[in-house]
C-alpha cells in the first residue's frame, strides 16, 4: 500500500500528514494526528460534526478526501480556536447560552461559526440560522435556539461590544434553578476535549483488537442455514471470528419483559444468531470478526459468507396480528401481552348516548433516535478479574443483570462505565451491543474497541414503537367529556425488550391529563420483523396520546369550540381520577393552562 505525504498548515503549524491516498478522508487524518475534537457521526456529509475551516472555507471532513485537500492548505480544527485556558469567544458563548449539550455536535458548530464571524462579524439571527443550514450544522439536543444566541453573544465580544468576563456566569448564591448554569462538561466540550467513545478507540493500549460485526442484512424474517467464515479467517490481522458457537454463556439477553405478564417469557434475544437461529429483524448480528485492525475487521466481516431461508416478514402490528401470520417466536402468538383499562360504565354505551362524539383510527410512526455519535465502545479485564465495558449505556444496572447469564459471567464480574455520550435519548438503554463485545472480550486477554457504521447502528439500535389505535370520543352539550374508548396496538418489533414498560404508557397515558369518567380500552402489544422497540422521549407516551390528543381536536371541531377551551373545561382538578382510577400525582393542569393562554392568544 503506497502512503502519500503532503504538507499542511495546522492549527497555524506547518506540518507534514501521512495518508492513504486511495481512502483516507480528512477527518480520519486529523483524528488519526490527535485532534478527536473533529467528530465523526454520519460519515456521509450530513451532520457537520466532522466541520473543519480549510483556507476560510467550511468543509465537511468526513467527506474531504486527503488527496483532494491542496499542499499548504490552511487548516483549522477545534482544536486550533481555542482551549480551556484561551477560550475563543464562541466556546465560551456556547457554554454560557446552553448551546452545549451531549456536546457531540459541538465542535463542528463552533468551527461552522467561526468562518461565518470571519467573514460576516455582524450577523442577524437569521443568517446565523442559514448558515449552518448550508453548512449542515445538526444537533438533536438543544433545539438551535440556543447555538443562535451563543453566536450572537460571541459577535458581540469580538465586536469589541462585551468583553470575556461580560458574558461569564457568574454564580447567584442565592438560587441556582432558572439560571443558566453551564454544565460541568460544557467547556471540556467546546473546546473537543473530551473523549467520546470513538475517541477513546485511539487511546488503548497497544495490542487493543478492533471489532466488526457481521449483519447478513439479507431478510428481516429468515432461518440461517450456514455462516462461512473460512475466507475471512485467513484475511490480514484476523484474530479471531466469533460466532454463536463460541459463546461462552448461554447468548440471552434476558429483559426486563421476564417479570411481566405476557406469553413471551423475555428470555428470548440471542445476541449472536446462530445456525439453525431465526434472523428477525434486518440488523440481527451472526458474527463477530476481530482484528487487528478496524479497517481489516471490516474487510473480513464483508468476507463472510451467510446462507439464509428467506420467511415472510411482518413489518407493522396489521401483518403481523393477521390470523394468517406464521409466529415469530414459537412459544408464543405474535400478540404477546395485552392490557385492559376499565373505569365507570362501559364507554360504548355512553358514548352512543351522548350529546357529541367522534370516532377515529390513527397511526403514530416508528422513530429512530438519530442520535448524532452512533454505538461505540471498548472493553477489558481490570486487575480484580472483572470485565470492564466502556459505553453508552443509560442502564448501567439493568444491563448487567441482563447480560451476565448471556456471556457467561457472574453478575458481580461485570463493569458497565459511561462513556461521554453524544446523544441516545433512549436506545442506548438497550444493552445488546454491550453484549456483543463482551462475548468476544470472555475469548482474549486483549482489549477490544468497536465502532459500529452509522448504518450499522441504524439497524441495530431499538427505535420509537410504532401504533395503530382506533378511539372515540364524546361529550355532553357543554363540552364535558363523558367517555373514551380505544384500542392501541404497538409494534414492539423483533424482540420485547421494554414492552412491559411500554404498554403500561398505553393504559396510563391515553387520555391524559383529562378526567374522564368512563372509560373502556385496550393495549395490545406484538412483535414484529421490524426492528425492537426500545425507550425514546416520552418512553410510550406520545403513542398513547397521539389517540387521544388528537380525538380530543375533533370533538372540539365538530362541537364548534377553540380546542385550548375545549382541553381546558376537561383538564383533571384536585379530586379527578386517571383512567386508571388513581388520583393524579399533582394537578399543575389548570395553572399550566393560565400560563399558556397568553402565548395561545398571541
Ligand atoms: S457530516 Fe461528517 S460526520 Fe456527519
Ligand atoms: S448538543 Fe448537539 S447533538 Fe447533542
Amino acid at each position: 500500500m503506497a502512503m502519500r505525504r503532503t504538507p499542511v498548515v495546522l492549527n497555524g503549524l506547518e506540518k507534514y500528514l501521512v495518508f492513504d491516498p486511495e481512502k483516507d478522508t480528512l477527518a480520519e487524518v486529523v483524528r488519526r494526528y490527535g485532534l478527536t475534537g473533529t467528530k465523526v457521526g454520519c460519515g456521509a456529509g450530513l451532520c457537520g460534526a466532522c466541520s473543519v475551516i480549510i483556507d476560510d472555507k467550511v468543509v465537511r471532513s468526513c467527506m474531504k478526501k486527503m488527496c483532494d485537500v491542496e499542499p499548504y492548505s490552511n487548516i483549522t480544527t477545534i482544536e486550533g480556536i481555542g482551549a480551556p485556558n484561551f477560550l475563543h469567544p464562541l466556546q465560551l458563548a456556547m457554554a454560557v447560552s446552553g448551546g452545549i449539550q451531549c456536546g457531540f455536535c459541538s465542535p463542528g458548530f463552533i468551527v461552522s461559526a467561526k468562518a461565518l464571524l470571519d467573514e460576516n462579524a455582524s450577523p442577524t439571527r437569521e443568517e446565523v440560522r442559514d448558515w449552518f443550514q448550508k453548512h449542515r450544522n445538526i444537533c438533536r439536543c438543544t433545539g438551535y435556539k440556543q447555538i443562535v444566541d451563543a453566536v450572537m453573544l460571541a459577535s458581540e465580544v469580538l465586536r469589541g461590544e462585551k468583553t470575556m468576563q461580560d458574558i461569564e456566569f457568574k454564580v447567584d448564591p442565592s438560587h441556582i434553578y432558572n439560571t443558566k448554569h453551564p454544565r460541568p462538561t460544557a467547556i471540556g466540550k467546546a473546546c473537543g476535549l473530551l473523549e467520546y467513545g470513538d475517541d477513546l478507540k485511539y487511546k488503548m493500549p497497544p495490542g487493543t483488537l478492533h471489532l466488526a460485526i457481521v449483519q447478513p442484512k439479507m431478510a428481516s424474517h429468515a432461518k440461517v442455514l450456514s455462516i462461512d467464515t473460512s475466507v475471512a479467517e485467513k484475511m490480514p490481522g484476523v484474530f479471531r471470528i466469533v460466532t454463536a458457537e463460541d459463546v461462552k454463556g448461554n447468548n440471552i439477553y434476558v429483559t426486563p419483559l421476564v417479570h411481566a405478564r405476557t406469553t413471551l417469557n423475555g428470555f428470548n434475544r440471542k445476541l449472536l444468531i446462530g445456525i439453525g437461529d431465526m434472523i428477525k429483524r434486518y440488523g440481527d448480528v451472526v458474527a463477530i470478526v476481530m482484528a487487528e485492525t478496524e479497517e481489516q475487521a471490516r474487510a473480513a466481516a464483508k468476507a463472510v459468507k451467510v446462507e439464509i431461508e428467506r420467511l415472510p416478514e411482518y413489518m407493522n402490528f396489521i401483518e403481523t396480528a393477521a390470523p394468517d401470520a406464521i409466529r415469530i417466536f414459537e412459544e408464543s402468538p405474535n400478540i404477546y401481552m395485552r392490557q385492559p383499562v376499565l373505569k365507570g360504565d362501559s364507554a360504548d354505551g355512553v358514548i352512543e348516548n351522548s350529546y357529541c362524539s367522534v370516532t377515529g383510527s390513527f397511526y403514530s410512526t416508528r422513530q429512530p433516535h438519530m442520535s448524532i455519535e452512533g454505538d461505540t465502545m471498548q472493553s477489558y479485564w481490570d486487575e480484580d478479574g472483572n470485565i470492564c465495558v466502556q459505553c453508552k449505556s443509560m442502564s448501567i444496572e439493568w444491563n448487567r443483570r441482563g447480560l451476565a447469564g448471556a456471556v457467561g459471567l457472574p453478575y458481580e464480574k461485570m463493569r458497565i462505565i459511561m462513556n461521554t455520550s453524544g446523544g441516545s435519548f433512549g436506545w442506548s438503554t438497550g444493552g445488546a451491543s454491550y453484549g456483543l463485545i463482551m462475548i468476544c472480550q470472555m475469548l482474549t486477554e486483549r482489549p477490544c474497541t468497536m465502532t459500529m457504521s452509522y448504518e450499522e447502528f441504524m439497524h441495530f439500535s431499538g427505535k420509537r414503537c410504532a401504533a395503530y389505535s382506533n378511539g372515540r370520543l364524546a361529550c355532553d352539550e357543554n363540552g364535558k367529556v363523558t367517555a373514551l374508548e380505544f384500542d392501541i396496538g404497538m409494534d414492539h418489533g423483533a424482540y420485547p425488550d421494554v414492552a412491559h414498560e411500554m404498554l403500561q404508557k398505553v393504559a396510563r397515558f391515553c387520555g391524559f391529563p383529562y378526567n374522564i369518567p368512563n372509560v373502556s380500552g385496550l393495549g395490545r402489544m406484538a412483535c414484529s420483523n421490524h426492528n425492537n422497540g426500545v425507550s425514546y422521549r416520552g418512553f410510550g407516551s406520545p403513542e398513547a396520546e397521539h389517540c387521544s390528543e388528537h380525538l380530543v381536536d375533533m370533538l372540539a371541531n365538530k362541537m364548534g369550540m377553540d380546542p385550548f377551551e375545549f382541553r381546558r373545561i376537561n383538564i383533571a382538578r384536585p379530586g379527578d381520577t386517571t383512567i386508571n382510577q388513581y388520583p393524579y400525582p399533582e394537578y399543575p393542569m389548570e395553572q399550566l393552562f393560565d400560563m399558556l393562554e397568553p402565548y395561545y392568544k398571541k
